[in-house]
């Protein structure tokens, strides 16, 4: 059977970037069924899908929803993602994204699912030398979190080896927006990207936002950094699975637009959404902040015959009607 014509098992499938990718997979017609410890997702996130409640490191749960459910392919985004979190608690990160990984690989590999989509993240390139980053770019995390997402990449290189298992690494860099009709989006609650936190002292005006430097060798003094609508993520898994269904070989992928866009061209893009400014104060750098980093998307197009779809005004916008129905939803 070709894998394509059995079921995607999409850990974490109740969190932000799982949801959306959700939701495309089954407009592309794929029958789904997602695992999540609903510790972060949300229930009513997980749209047209069967959800399990449950642990990616419970190895009997993984198997018994594989067989149940004719698992054949899996997307792995079930992780912890906070980076100063996953300094001052690294056992935390160790245990769910490294080792509750190798869990959740063997539980599949014993069930015949050898196709594997993962989340990793553009940090592990730490701060680049060299704009726009490329695949081949160092290795250089430089937070446990980083880390962690290096660790599983090559961690699914050697199952590569030992197995067969042939995984995609899907290096994301800013996950932005909303869906277009305005059902799902980011939770705010623990986010400390700029979007998201540009969205509550716009919304909120009860706070602030802190622009961490604005006087970096940059046009325009702020930090750069590759925006990526979440639609356009989703679609890069679709895209993935697809790859691994006609016997595409394990690699790693940077999911970028290839522009890259400062603090100030997002709080431009938000106050155009908003339609007033976004009450700002200058705070002194943050320590690590890499000055600019962005992606170079040829490879995608050129092996998944993927490219993004959509830019920084969409994904302001999206975020923005997102946010702003859920503050009026008193969440
Ligand atoms: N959001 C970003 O900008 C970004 C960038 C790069 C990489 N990533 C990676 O993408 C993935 C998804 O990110 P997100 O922003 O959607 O995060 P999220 O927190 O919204 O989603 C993660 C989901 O995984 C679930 N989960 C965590 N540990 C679990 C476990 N042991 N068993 C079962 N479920 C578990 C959580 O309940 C949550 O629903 C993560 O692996 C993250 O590290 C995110």
């Amino acid at each position: 059977m070709n894998s394509l014509d059995g079921t995607v098992l999409v850990t974490g499938g109740a969190g932000y970037i799982g949801s959306h990718t959700v939701r495309s997979l089954r407009e592309a017609g794929r029958d789904v069924v997602v695992l999540d410890s609903l510790e972060f997702g949300r229930r009513e996130a997980v749209i047209d899908a069967p959800l399990v409640v449950g642990d990616i490191r419970d190895q009997d749960l993984v198997t018994a929803t594989c067989n149940e459910h004719g698992v054949t392919q899996l997307v792995h985004f079930a992780a912890y993602k906070a980076v100063g979190e996953s300094m001052e608690q690294p056992a935390r990160y160790w245990r769910n994204n490294v080792a509750g990984t190798v869990d959740l690989v063997e539980a599949c590999l014993a069930s015949g699912v050898n196709d594997i989509v993962f989340s990793s993240s553009c940090s592990v390139n730490g701060t680049p030398a060299v704009n726009p980053v490329t695949e081949d770019a160092p290795i250089q995390p430089e937070s446990v979190y980083a880390e962690s997402k290096a660790m599983v990449e090559r961690i699914l290189y050697w199952y590569g080896q030992t197995s067969d298992l042939r995984s995609v690494s899907l290096r994301y860099f800013n996950a932005a927006g909303a869906s277009f009709d305005g059902r799902i989006g980011e939770d705010w609650t623990h986010s400390q990207n700029l979007i998201p936190l540009a969205m509550k002292a716009v919304l909120l005006k009860d706070r602030r936002l802190s622009v961490f430097g604005d006087d970096y060798d940059t046009p325009d003094g702020t930090c750069i950094r590759d925006y990526i609508h979440v639609a356009d993520l989703a679609d890069a898994h679709v895209k993935s699975l697809d790859y691994l269904a006609a016997g595409g070989a394990t690699t790693a992928v940077n999911v970028g637009t290839g522009i890259g866009s400062s603090v100030y061209d997002v709080l431009e893009a938000t106050a155009a959404a908003a339609g007033e400014p976004v009450p700002y104060d200058i705070a002194p750098r943050r320590a690590g902040d890499p000055v600019a980093t962005f992606a170079e998307p040829s490879y995608a197009q050129r092996t998944l015959g993927w490219s993004a779809q959509y830019g920084l005004t969409e994904i302001v916008d999206t975020a923005y009607a997102w946010h702003k129905s859920q503050v009026e939803l008193g969440r």
